[in-house]
């Protein structure tokens, strides 16, 4: 199984950014970006990342609104926060080298088992093993585990399954014998002139088949399986059960919320307010805005309640909508520009001028209002 699947890689890994570097900073920023998020969205936020920060100690004395707005749009926000964290940790106690041993990298705010171990074999090659959604998916099928894969139990094995397929990948790195490709297979995967760093380097290039195999072929739909380098001893393919596995409980219904939020202009500039430590998307920006019933979104009601007046002159601006976690949104946004909002004096905000809004990093909902207005062009920093 291993070998067949690092010829797959070797024959179709993405040439993705990250996967021109051993940088073990690099690889960790990468592996944090794709946490909830996808390849193809990653890419140039992580080129635009490693171009502003590109070392841990640019990250350590980076400014928060510099490292939030290099985050802007990825959502999560604690990732980038727990990133400067243990950028700082690195300059304390490790000299500013990015740790080598698994435990010491475990032990970075932010990072778990799982990035700990993507970290470490993919670059420094070690015979960590990798378990997440896309590998978890590939290993249920292959070897045809019927039980929730979140259950610990099923959970365990399937981490054992993954440390298994690693350390034999280390094991025919050592000894091309003990684990014979085709003729003269290994040679021309370790010759070949590969846009992936070090292709010889067989830890880090079993995991990455792994997802790789998971995001483009064992898709959660509609797989690939006349495509797959494991179709003849995938268990799940034999027994027709591809489509059941693997067995993930249903996910929670999900929520709708609505919210009214306000442009409150004041000549050239706009009312913003910053959200407080604490909370979701602490220390973004946003627009005014406040939570209202699912049925009613009167916005002159909702007004009155955020800033103890009812505007006259509201016109609608338009209506966002905007996923997270397991709350689906809908934003109404109105307009108030009219000769209240000149002598407004609010609670609830601060008048930025329009130039300075694109500095400033914003809540996606609210990034999108400002899109929608124009107002956030590229990123200026
Ligand atoms: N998903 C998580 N880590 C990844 C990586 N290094 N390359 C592609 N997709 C990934």
């Amino acid at each position: 199984m291993v070998n067949l699947l690092l010829e797959w890689f070797e024959a179709n890994a993405r040439d993705l950014p990250w996967r021109r570097t051993r940088d073990p900073y690099a690889i960790w920023v990468s592996e944090i970006m794709l946490q909830q998020t996808q390849v193809k969205t990653v890419i140039p936020f992580w080129d635009r990342w490693m171009k502003e920060l590109p070392t841990i100690r640019s990250l350590a004395q980076a400014k928060p609104e510099k490292i939030h707005k290099l985050w802007e749009g990825l959502g999560y926000y604690t990732r980038v926060r727990n990133m400067q964290k243990a950028a700082k940790l690195i300059m304390r106690e490790h000299g500013g080298q990015f740790p080598a041993t698994f435990a010491e990298v475990l032990g970075l705010p932010g990072i778990g088992r799982y990035t700990a171990g993507a970290i470490c074999s993919i670059a420094f090659n070690q015979p960590q093993p990798i378990l997440d959604g896309n590998v978890m998916r590939v290993l249920t099928r292959a070897f045809g585990i019927e039980g929730n894969p979140r259950d610990k139990a099923v959970n365990a094995r399937l981490w054992d399954l993954a440390e298994g397929l690693v350390k034999q990948a280390n094991r025919s790195s050592i000894s091309h014998e003990a684990f014979p490709r085709k003729r003269g297979a290994s040679e021309k995967i370790a010759n070949r002139k590969s846009q992936i760093a070090n292709p010889s380097a067989f830890c880090s290039q079993l995991n990455q088949s792994l997802m790789e195999l998971g995001a483009l072929i064992c898709r959660p739909t509609a797989p690939l399986c006349g495509g797959c380098p494991l179709s003849k001893l995938c268990i799940a393919r034999k027994e027709r059960c591809v489509d059941t596995l693997p067995n993930l409980a249903p996910r929670p219904q999900s929520t709708q919320r609505r919210f009214v939020a306000f442009v409150v202009r004041n000549g050239a500039k706009v009312l913003a307010r910053q959200r407080p430590p604490g909370v979701v998307n602490a220390h973004l920006w946003e627009l005014p805005n406040i939570e209202v019933p699912n049925k009613d979104g009167e916005p002159r009601k909702a007004a009155l309640e955020l800033f103890g007046v009812a505007p006259a002159g509201l016109a609608p601006l338009c209506t966002i909508r905007h996923s997270i976690t397991r709350y689906r949104i809908r934003l109404d946004v109105f307009e108030w520009h009219d000769a209240e909002a000149a002598n407004f004096k609010s609670k609830t905000g601060r008048w930025i001028a329009r130039n300075e809004l694109r500095h400033l990093a914003f809540a996606s909902a609210h990034k999108k209002i400002l899109d929608h207005l124009a107002y956030s062009k590229a990123i200026s920093l």
